[in-house]
């Protein structure tokens, strides 16, 4: 039987949280010496100012809290969830944050200056991070877990998220760019 489409909507954003948590924290806890270390690569800075380990790793350890306080809800919200193997607790946020950390890779070396704006790969970098860690340290759950209707769900939800948690984050004053 195929899930309704309810069930489908609330997987797809449950299995997400954790991968798009981490990034919202990072904005929270950032600061201190950046990931590079300085660095520069062809003249331009490796990854720049706006990651940081502090944000990597508090981002990380966040989401990984997440998947495992969802872990603890899941009897009580419905089985129909999933929950997540200890490969998955840290594949999704960390993947995240490597993913997180990968577009700012690409930003730098297209010149584009730390918080400046670069469509898809600001959105979708962390996504694609953490479904491709998932899929390397725990292939059959994410196949499961991913089905296509969960997936399109997943994506579609992350430029409202991104927007929306950004957006937030600017009014708070936590960042100085809404993207
Ligand atoms: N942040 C951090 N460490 C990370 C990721 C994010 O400290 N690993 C914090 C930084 O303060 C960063 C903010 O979260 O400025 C927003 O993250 P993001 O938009 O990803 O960084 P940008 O500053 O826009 O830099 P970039 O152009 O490299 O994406
Ligand atoms: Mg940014």
């Amino acid at each position: 039987m195929a899930p309704d489409i309810p069930t489908v909507v609330l997987t797809g954003v449950w299995v997400m949280l954790p991968a798009y948590v981490p990034n919202s924290v990072a904005v929270v806890v950032g600061g201190g010496p950046p990931i590079d270390g300085g660095r520069l690569w062809h003249g331009t800075r490796l990854l720049g100012d706006g990651k940081t380990w502090r944000g990597f790793l508090g981002g990380t350890v966040a989401g990984a809290g997440v998947a495992v306080g969802l872990n603890v809800l899941r009897p009580s919200v419905s089985a129909a969830l999933p929950s997540f193997p200890v490969s998955v607790v840290i594949a999704l946020p960390l993947g995240a944050m490597l993913g997180d950390a990968a577009g700012s890779f690409v930003k730098r070396r297209t010149g584009r200056e730390r918080g400046a704006r670069f469509p898809l790969v600001d959105q979708f970098s962390f996504v694609c991070g953490a479904l491709l860690l998932s899929v390397l340290l725990a292939p059959s759950w994410t196949f499961e877990t991913f089905t296509p209707p969960v997936l399109l769900v997943a994506l579609a939800l992350t430029p409202l998220l991104h927007r929306g948690t950004n957006g937030l984050a600017y009014y708070l004053g936590l960042k100085d760019v809404p993207w």
